[in-house]
C-alpha cells in the first residue's frame, strides 16, 4: 500500500510517499481503508521529535482517520466489513491506504457524514469535550475563555463551550478568524494581535475574569490570561503551540484558588477507548442533530501530506485541515 514515511525527525518537507507493507490484523483490531485523515498540530510535533510519542523509524504519522472496515478480527462482533468508521490513532500510521486499529477504538460514522468531515473529528472535538467536561467541570452560565479559538481544537471547544451553556469569549489572531469564531457561537471576541488578553476580558466580565481558560496556545497567551481568572477559576492546558512552555506563578494560583489542570486526551483515548469511543459517539449524536458543524478549511491530496502540515503551520486557516487518501 501507499503511505506517507517519515526517516528521521524533520519538519514536514521530508516527507515522503513509499510503497510499505499493509500492517497485520490481529483477533480484536479492524482493518480499515482509509478515505480521509485529519492533520493536526501534534503530527508536526510527531515528525519533529517533540511529541509525547516517539515511533521508531521508518514510521508513517498521522492520527485521525475516516474510512471502510475492510476486515474484521475473528475476536470482534461488533463491526461488520463494509461498515463507515472513524477511528483515533495515538501512534499514528493515518496518512496510508490502510490502518488496523484496536477495534474498541473505531466508531462508526452517521450516514449523512461525509468521510472528510470526519476525518478531522475525533481529535478536536475529542479533546475540547473532554477538557471542558471531566477536566474542566464547565458549568450553565460560567464564562469560557478560549485561546487559539479559531484553530482545530480552539473552535471545537467554542461550539462545545456554547452547547454546555457557557457564555463565550473567543481569542484569536485577526478578524477573518474572529469572525470564524462568532459564527460557531462566540459571544464575544479579543483580537490578541492587537489587544491586551487581561484588559479585554475583565472589561467584558465586569472585573470579574472567566472561569475557566482554553488554552492551546501556551507562552504569553496563557500569562495573561492567568491574569484576568475569577475566583476558583480552571485552567485547562491543552498545548503549547506559541512554542513556549510556560511556567505558573504559585502565588498567583494561591490567591484566587485557581486550579491549573493539564488536560491529554490522547493518552487517555490509549488507556480507555470505549470511554472515548462512547463520548465520540455522543459527538456524533450531537452533530446529526444540528448542534455541531464542523469547519473543514481544506483538503489536501495524500501525496501533499507535508504541504498541508505545511499549511497549518501557516497559521491562515480556520479549523482542520483534511488529506484525502
Ligand atoms: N492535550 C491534548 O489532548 C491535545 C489535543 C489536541 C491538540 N492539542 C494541542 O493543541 C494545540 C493546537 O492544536 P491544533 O491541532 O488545534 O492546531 P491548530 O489548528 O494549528 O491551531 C493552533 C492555533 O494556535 C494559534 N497559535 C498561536 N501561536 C502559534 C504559533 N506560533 N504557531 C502556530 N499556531 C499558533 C493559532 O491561532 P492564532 O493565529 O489565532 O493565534 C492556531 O489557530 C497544539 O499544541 C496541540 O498539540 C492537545
Amino acid at each position: 500500500m501507499k503511505a506517507v514515511v517519515c526517516r528521521e525527525w524533520s519538519g514536514p518537507e521530508a516527507l515522503r510517499i513509499e510503497d510499505v507493507e499493509a500492517p497485520p490484523l490481529s483477533a480484536r483490531a479492524v482493518r480499515i481503508r482509509v478515505h480521509a485523515a485529519g492533520v493536526n498540530f501534534a503530527d508536526t510535533l510527531m515528525i519533529a521529535g517533540k511529541y509525547q510519542v516517539k515511533p521508531a523509524f521508518p514510521f508513517t504519522p498521522g492520527l485521525e482517520v475516516a474510512g471502510e472496515a475492510v476486515e474484521i478480527g475473528s475476536g470482534v462482533g461488533h463491526l461488520q466489513p463494509g461498515q463507515r468508521v472513524l477511528a483515533f490513532l495515538r501512534s499514528g500510521g493515518g496518512y496510508a491506504e490502510e490502518v488496523v486499529v484496536d477495534a474498541d477504538a473505531a466508531v462508526p460514522i452517521p450516514d449523512a457524514m461525509d468521510f472528510v468531515t470526519a476525518a478531522g473529528f475525533p481529535v478536536v472535538y475529542g479533546t475540547s469535550h473532554f477538557a471542558l467536561t471531566y477536566r474542566g467541570r464547565l458549568k450553565p452560565g460560567e464564562t469560557l475563555l478560549v485561546l487559539g479559538a479559531a484553530g482545530g481544537v480552539g473552535l471545537t471547544a467554542v461550539e462545545i463551550g456554547k452547547q454546555l451553556g457557557a457564555r463565550v469569549i473567543a481569542a484569536a489572531g485577526g478578524a477573518d478568524k474572529l469572525a470564524v469564531a462568532r459564527d460557531r457561537g462566540a459571544d464575544e471576541v479579543i483580537d490578541y494581535r492587537r489587544e491586551n488578553i487581561r484588559d479585554r476580558v475583565r472589561e467584558l466580565t465586569g472585573g470579574l475574569g472567566a472561569d475557566v481558560v482554553f488554552d492551546p496556545v501556551g507562552g504569553d497567551a496563557f500569562d495573561q490570561a492567568l491574569r484576568a481568572v475569577n475566583w476558583e477559576a480552571r485552567m485547562l492546558v491543552i498545548g503549547f503551540a506559541s512554542g513556549r512552555i510556560q511556567s505558573v506563578p504559585a502565588n498567583l494560583i494561591l490567591v484566587k484558588n485557581i486550579s491549573v489542570i493539564g488536560v491529554v486526551w490522547g493518552a487517555q483515548a490509549e488507556r480507555d477507548p470505549v470511554l472515548i469511543s462512547r463520548n465520540l459517539a455522543d459527538l456524533l449524536d450531537w452533530w446529526e442533530a444540528g448542534k455541531l458543524r464542523p469547519h473543514i478549511a481544506a483538503t489536501f491530496p495524500l501525496a501533499a501530506t507535508g504541504a498541508a502540515m505545511q499549511a497549518l503551520l501557516s497559521r491562515r486557516h480556520s479549523g482542520k485541515i483534511v488529506v484525502e487518501v
